[in-house]
């Protein structure tokens, strides 16, 4: 028409062929871009049909607005007509009363229909027109956790089995160590006497033997024991009698009871301070357990000649009890070791110091039932210090620092090293 009228070329051609190829392009790329929008608007269709989690639409007001072939499959008749109403569904007709009432699922638990578990969620479908009060309605899919809830169960089962097993060992074993100790008992008692002449002369062979079974009769009565204590703890059945007892004179006492082990090992014990104040608010007989299971393996690890010396502080608001000796140490990252159930740190059969690794298990559970704590610092080659930490009869000690915070070696009140806890 331009070109008519006006004469109007485009580098001297008639623009018409040139206006033609432009509309053709511009009507293809609508052509493509809307085909593109039907592929996209299929595709979310056929998620929508095919998923196999059952999904309903409901409108604002709570009427039905469409279902997908699963929840077709799983309501069947009961899946009203379009705009009818949901409330005859079963199991979640309520709850879909209640989510159009208060826009919220209630109860938002899981919900059985037939043999599946459904995990109800609900979302809202918003109107991209309106920006105000622009709720059309909801979207409310049901999540089958049928598969996951009976792995759930299954595990629960499998750890209550475990539980029960775990107890009835437990309880086994705490009769079987229980009754083990009576005749323990008589049979040490009876090598005692036998050992020290009361039951008549003994030569020097038979004195060696009976040794040998007097040591053996002792660590088998303390495993026993310790057997005993652990299935006690662990069945939570140990009993703690807490009171008020003097720091200083229990030191003394627990030390008393070890000094023959540790002459017979030619092992020095000393106490190089214990002035601390306060009165501690313990299980006595049960802190002479944990303090005891220290001191002997302080004594056990030490070597001849060696010296293992005790002292009393303070550490915040509990008293710090230390123990340190000049043993072989204890390697770095052996904390699991030390503390553990049945663990040593050194687990060679070629290893001297015998014993079956509860003694620290047991002590670090005792302290800590009674509100302690239970830590050590040590070096290789050099040795190692246990604190214990043991909670007060209220009030803070007034002496501040830490006790024994150094190893031989090391210069004095130097951490030698960062302080493992049990
Ligand atoms: N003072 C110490 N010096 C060096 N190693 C130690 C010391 N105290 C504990 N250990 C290490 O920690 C491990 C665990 O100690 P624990 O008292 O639990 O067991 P045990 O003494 O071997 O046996 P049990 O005490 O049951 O007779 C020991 O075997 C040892 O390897
Ligand atoms: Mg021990």
């Amino acid at each position: 028409m331009a070109y008519v009228l006006w004469e109007f070329t485009i580098l001297g051609f008639d623009p018409t062929s040139f206006m033609f190829s432009g509309a053709l392009i511009a009507f293809s790329w609508l052509l493509v871009n809307n085909r593109m929008m039907d592929t996209e608007a299929l595709g979310r269709d056929q998620l929508f049909y095919a998923t196999h989690d059952p999904v309903i639409l409901m409108d604002a007001a709570g009427r039905f607005a469409g279902a997908n072939l699963a929840a077709r499959d799983l309501f069947g008749d009961e899946i009203p007509e379009h705009g009818g109403s949901l409330r005859q569904l079963n199991k979640i007709g309520p709850m879909l009363d209640c989510l159009a009432a208060t826009g919220e699922l209630n109860p938002a638990e899981s919900i059985s229909v037939g043999d599946r578990v459904y995990d109800p969620r609900a979302l809202p479908i918003a109107s991209p027109i309106q920006r105000r009060n622009n709720l059309l309605g909801w979207t409310v899919s049901l999540v089958d956790i049928t598969e996951r809830e009976r792995s759930a169960e299954a595990l629960r089962e499998a750890l209550s089995r475990a539980e029960a097993a775990n107890r009835a060992k437990s309880e086994f074993l705490a009769v079987v160590s229980h009754e083990l100790r009576t005749p323990m008992t008589s049979l040490k008692g009876s090598l005692d006497l036998m050992f020290n002449g009361v039951a008549g002369d003994v030569s020097d062979r038979m004195k060696e033997l009976l040794g040998i079974a007097r040591r053996n009769s002792v660590r088998l009565q303390k495993l026993i024991d310790d057997i005993l204590d652990l299935q006690k703890l662990d069945l939570n059945t140990l009993n703690f009698e807490l009171q008020d007892v003097e720091p200083t004179e229990f030191l003394r006492e627990v030390m008393r009871d070890c000094e023959m082990h540790a002459a017979q090992a030619k092992v020095r014990l000393s106490v190089v301070s214990d002035d601390a104040e306060g009165r501690m608010h313990v299980d006595p007989y049960r802190l002479k357990q944990v303090v005891g299971n220290v001191l002997s393996n302080a004594v056990k690890f030490s070597p001849e000649g060696g010296n293992i010396e005790c002292s009393l502080g303070a550490t915040g608001d509990a008293l710090r009890m230390s123990i340190r000796d000049s043993g072989p140490g204890i390697p770095e990252n052996a904390e699991d070791k030390v503390f553990g159930r049945f663990n040593q740190v050194d687990s060679s059969s070629t290893r001297a110091s015998g014993g079956s690794g509860l003694g620290m298990h047991i002590a670090k559970i005792l302290i800590e039932r009674m509100g302690g704590a239970i830590s050590y610092q040590s070096r290789l080659g050099v040795g190692s210090v246990f604190h214990i930490d043991i909670p007060l009869a209220g009030g803070v000690p007034r002496q501040s620092s830490p006790p024994c915070d150094s190893v031989p070696g090391d210069g004095e009140g130097v951490p030698a090293f960062g302080e493992v806890r049990g």
